[in-house]
């Protein structure tokens, strides 16, 4: 089929290149002309496991900054442009607006066309575009019976983006369209059955099931993404919340995850305590939540719980570290990792920047270093008062405290000593638990530090 994504973000471009590595034509489309340049030299724009080598395999697949010259051979179009918060919480839907708008500027009437929204929109959101769509192929001359409209809300998890857009878990089609459903699942035939031949660069997981697939209502699927972001950070919340009374108790929250998750109901998975939840997703679609609830008048208190306690994780680490400093200003601190977690370049709402923020607004010198977001934070938080270090050792040289704000694999395996000998000071305040366990099983290997977890 000739598929059109629209938006070549963390979902549009992984999106695009599974399905011209299954079979299909795509044509990736974007507004920022710097991601399409990136692109037609099969550069990823985004630092996703295998996506390089993917895009570089790829024969039917083609970027283009104007959505018209494709739209015209399309079966199937994808709206998968950003919904970030508004400042009051409600979801801004500008993008997704603009990009309905395009298509229905330069839809051919006469072409049967699949239009699917992939962005996680709010409940009705679907309904307004397909309106906004039919009444602009209608003006010009359309009848509006050769679209079709379905929802197809992503799951995947940036840092193993490509893996979960191969392997999904689950495949949710919110339509009452039965051509709209009959396209999509033979648009992705080979992922819901699992029958195509692995690409070296994203091998299959063993065993290899075949995804489920829920069929419903444009309205509920809208839901299940928002339903599915928000108890997921819910259960983050829950453990933060159990780690800050354990803090007082006594007690071992990194056993009390793993005993917790030995129960099949709970599962093992969201129950790490530290430094909260952020990124793209989990913030804007909790605020977002809680809008939608509160302009039907209906309360959310467990949801409003759930931000509350995230916030507060901020509050805790920065408390604890004043506890030691004391004063700020004239101290430096280096923080290691700006990423909202591990294996992705994405800072957009990262806990670790926001703390990283409050240091520098409180009068600290802060020195921070990202294994893969450097980049990024370094054009978005130019103007924040960071030092950008290009080595967690940079970072750490003559600081007084030293911050693990995100976990990194790569900052397990320090040389902790190393890092010791280059600062002034010795206190190690750990926001992600990352060397709890080294802590426990081998702390001759953070001999010198006064270590602190959250
Ligand atoms: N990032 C994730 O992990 C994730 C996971 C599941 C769902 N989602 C949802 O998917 C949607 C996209 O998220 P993302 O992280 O890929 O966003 P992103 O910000 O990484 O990418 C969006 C892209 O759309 C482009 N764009 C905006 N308007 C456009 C237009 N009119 N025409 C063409 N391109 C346009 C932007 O330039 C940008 O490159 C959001 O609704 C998000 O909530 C994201």
């Amino acid at each position: 089929m000739n598929v059109v994504t629209i938006g070549t973000g963390y979902v549009g471009i992984n999106t695009a290149a599974a399905l011209a590595y299954i079979g299909h034509h795509v044509a990736g489309v974007d507004v920022d002309a710097r991601k399409i340049a990136m692109l037609r030299e099969r550069r990823a724009p985004i630092s996703e496991a295998g996506l390089d080598a993917l895009l570089a395999s790829l024969q039917t697949i083609r970027f283009t900054t104007e959505l018209s010259e494709v739209l015209g051979e399309a079966d199937v179009v994808f709206i998968a442009v950003g919904t970030p918060s508004r400042p009051d919480g409600q979801a801004n839907l500008d993008y997704v607006y603009s990009a309905a708008a395009q298509i229905g500027a330069a839809l051919s009437p006469a072409r049967d066309v699949t239009i699917v929204v992939k962005s996680t929109v709010p409940v009705g959101v679907n309904g307004m575009i397909e309106t906004r769509i039919r009444e602009a192929v209608q003006t010009r001359g359309g009848d509006g019976t050769k679209l079709h409209f379905a929802s197809n809300p992503e799951f995947l998890r940036e840092g193993c983006a490509l893996h979960d857009t191969f392997y999904p878990d689950r495949f949710v089609i919110g339509t009452r369209d039965d051509k709209a459903f009959q396209m999509l699942t033979e648009l992705f035939a080979p992922i819901l059955e699992q029958s195509f031949v692995p690409p070296a660069s994203v091998p299959s997981p063993s065993p290899r099931p075949r995804p489920q697939c829920l069929h419903t209502d444009p309205i509920s699927s809208e839901m299940v993404k928002y339903a599915s972001n928000v108890f997921l950070a819910l259960k983050i919340s829950y453990a933060n919340e159990i780690a800050g009374l354990c803090e007082k108790l006594g007690g071992n929250m990194a056993d009390i995850s793993r005993g917790m998750g030995m129960d099949r109901r709970i599962a093992p998975y969201f129950l790490q305590s530290g430094l909260g939840w952020g990124g793209s997703c989990f913030p804007k679609d909790s605020l977002a939540l809680l809008s939608m609830a509160r302009d039907y008048g209906y309360e959310m208190p467990i949801v409003e719980a759930a931000v509350h306690v995230n916030r507060r994780q901020l509050d805790r680490i920065v408390f604890k570290i004043l506890d030691k400093l004391r004063v700020l200003p004239g101290k430096r601190i280096a923080v290691l990792g700006l990423s909202f977690k591990p294996n992705t370049d994405d800072v957009r709402n990262s806990p670790s920047v926001e703390l990283a923020q409050e240091l520098v607004r409180r009068g600290a010198c802060v020195c921070v270093h990202d294994p893969a977001g450097l980049a990024n934070a370094r054009t978005i938080y130019k103007d924040d008062g960071f030092l950008f270090c290009d080595t967690p050792a940079e970072a750490a040289k003559n600081a007084d405290a030293l911050v693990i704000a995100t976990d990194w694999a790569d900052y397990r395996a320090l040389d902790w000593s190393a890092i010791r000998r280059l600062m002034r000071g010795a206190c190690l305040f750990d926001a992600r638990n990352l060397l709890r366990d080294t802590m426990v099983k081998n702390p001759h290997l953070l001999d010198g530090f006064e270590y602190q977890g959250l």
